[in-house]
């Protein structure tokens, strides 16, 4: 692999921005000086210094963002802020969030450059479970939990799938395994209720982390990594 493509993929800059760096002498190869951006290495066996700092390879970019209010779930759009523009400071290609919120929604949402992880997470064979905070317009009857448990019919041609629905501190929680448009919400319209903030907590085992405000966002750590495999 190119010198310069082994940089820009861990995020050290843009490939014009790697030139200038090697130029001014601040990437080393195995202790030695590189001097030309299409130098070859061995990605797993050479050691890849960037101002004295080594350069561990991370083929694949993997991040937690607490989605705020406003953006929305999409790599670019003309006049919104999207998810991906959060994390434009990165300087990641390719780098796409895992599945929608909508643009009112709240967050965990996973934004990665590893495909194969985004497929898996958000085919809808996998039944990957997704669990959101819901704030209602009323109150939930036990019959209402029942009826969001068994499926809903939200004008598809099939009822939704079983989910789980409990209240917790007096907000009703809604674990389901599939990703239609809108579905919590429609799923709610179904019982007579409405929306008035919705919030996702989980994705998988994967839970969002409480210290992140909204807009915020953090690498995925290695063990969070693990727990979506
Ligand atoms: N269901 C919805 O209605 N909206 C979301 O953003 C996510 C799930």
């Amino acid at each position: 692999m190119r010198i310069d493509k082994y940089l820009s993929d861990n995020s050290i800059g843009t490939r014009k921005e790697i030139k200038s760096l090697i130029k001014a002498g601040l990437v080393q190869v195995n202790d030695a000086q590189v001097s030309d951006p299409g130098m070859h290495i061995d990605p797993v066996k050479d050691v890849v210094k960037y101002d004295g700092r080594v350069i561990l390879y991370e083929p694949f970019h993997y991040f937690m963002l607490n989605k705020p209010a406003g953006c929305i779930s999409a790599t670019a759009e003309k006049n919104e802020t999207t998810v991906v523009d959060l994390l434009a400071g990165e300087n990641i290609k390719n780098l796409s969030p895992v599945g929608r919120l909508d643009k009112d929604t709240e967050g965990l949402l996973i934004l990665t450059d590893d495909g194969h992880l985004l497929h898996n997470l958000i085919s809808p064979s996998k039944h990957v479970g997704k669990e959101y905070l819901v704030k209602t317009a009323h109150a939930l009857s036990e019959k209402d939990l029942s009826a969001l448990r068994d499926g809903v019919d939200i004008g598809d041609d099939k009822k939704t799938l079983p989910a789980e629905a409990f209240i917790l501190d007096g907000d009703l929680h809604l674990v389901i395994y599939e990703g239609r448009f809108h579905q919590v919400k429609r799923m709610l319209e179904a019982v007579g209720n409405s929306v008035l903030y919705l919030k996702r907590l989980r994705m998988g085992k994967l839970v969002l982390d409480e210290n992140l405000e909204p807009g915020v966002y953090r690498k995925l750590t290695k063990d969070e990594l693990d727990l979506l495999s």
